[in-house]
């Protein structure tokens, strides 16, 4: 039995940070594991322009703790009135790496999200000839749709046009749920891959609606049911090189999540990849771990992979209850459980 796995260090293609405090007390948990990560521009007000991504990215190195490498790769968030010249020129000068589709609405902070996607059909010619990667929250928000419905339906309503209208813009479909994002990712051209969560891994909507409401279990798009489930684990363990570690770790105090009006996120971040790893090791796929954590996700951007490594020894680790932040309390994914793998040294 493998007992240790040493791998090229992991990058996380999906994140959010937030800012201010809270921002400041979960960088630690991912620069921790992570090299770099894709980070979220759904802040208030949200990050639309170079300048304001440029800020933001000075304000996260600045709580990278001492001692640490860590590189956060800024998204500019799609609007109806997006300046395709200031995303241009942003990717150019390295302060954008990907911009990120929030239909209005979709999810937390995406209000200022794009009303309708053939809106910005213009600025996506624009990523498409600049090589500018495109991340997408793939739900449609119309109120006839079913919640568990509605990633299926964006794929047929939106994604399939808009892979065929650019053929050659590189599009993540992020943090995917379903059996059938899974079918289209893999039947589409290498230009389109998909990230996968730790808790749509590990979770399906059983965890969060049996024994009692159970709020932090709840993200969105929100965990389908059981067959979906194993078709995300059939995609991250088999080795594709469309399927890429996102963790979508979005961080909510407990106040926020266990409310009359609960908000959407699981706080992954401090147990990420022993969260992910626990999964690769059931499914006897450890030998696939690198390629899912490491190296699919720089392939797809264009970047290197990072040159250090880190080695995950089998080891029990207990994910506390609740952690704390800004001085209230957290609760981190698999809280209270037993994972079995954790960081070396
Ligand atoms: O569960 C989620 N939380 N899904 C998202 O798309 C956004 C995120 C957040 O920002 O809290
Ligand atoms: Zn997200």
């Amino acid at each position: 039995m493998t007992d240790t796995l040493t791998i090229r260090r992991p990058d996380d293609w999906h994140l959010h940070f937030r800012d201010g405090d809270i921002m400041r007390g979960v960088v630690p948990y991912t620069a921790r594991q992570f090299g770099r990560a894709i980070v979220m521009p759904n802040l208030t007000p949200p990050v639309t322009t170079s300048a304001l991504a440029a800020a933001y990215r000075e304000r996260i190195l600045a709580a990278v703790p001492e001692g640490v490498s860590f590189t956060p790769l800024m998204t500019c968030y799609l609007t109806d009135t997006t300046d395709a010249d200031d995303l241009v020129r942003g990717a150019a000068t390295g302060v954008f790496t990907a911009a990120k589709l929030y239909p209005a609405n979709a999810t937390t902070n995406s209000a200022a999200g794009v009303s309708d996607v053939e809106r910005i059909y213009p600025v996506l010619a624009r990523m498409e000839a600049e090589g500018i990667v495109l991340c997408v929250h793939g739900e449609v928000t119309d109120h006839d749709i079913d919640v568990f419905d509605r990633e299926a339906e964006f794929i047929e309503r939106h994604l399939r046009a808009i892979v065929n209208a650019f053929p050659a813009l590189k599009v993540v479909f992020e943090h995917i749920t379903t059996a059938d994002a899974v079918a289209f990712v893999e039947s589409a051209s290498e230009n389109v891959a998909a990230t996968i969560t730790p808790q749509h891994l590990h979770i399906n909507r059983n965890a969060m609606l049996v024994g009692g409401i159970q709020p932090h279990n709840y993200c969105l798009p929100v965990a389908k049911r059981e067959t979906h489930r194993l078709a995300l684990r059939n995609a991250a363990t088999s080795g594709s090189a469309k399927f890429f570690l996102g963790t979508d770790s979005a961080p909510h105090l407990r106040s926020a999540k266990e409310n009359a009006c609960g908000c959407a996120g699981i706080f992954n971040a401090p147990f990420a990849l022993e969260s992910y790893l626990t999964v690769f090791d059931q499914e006897e796929a450890l030998d696939a771990f690198e390629g899912f954590a490491s190296i699919h996700g720089p392939a797809f951007y264009g970047l290197p992979v990072n040159e250090d490594a880190i080695t995950l020894e089998r080891g029990s680790v207990i994910v506390p209850e609740s952690l704390e932040l800004v001085g209230e309390e957290i609760v981190p994914f698999h809280a209270g459980q037993t994972l079995g793998w954790r960081m070396a040294g």
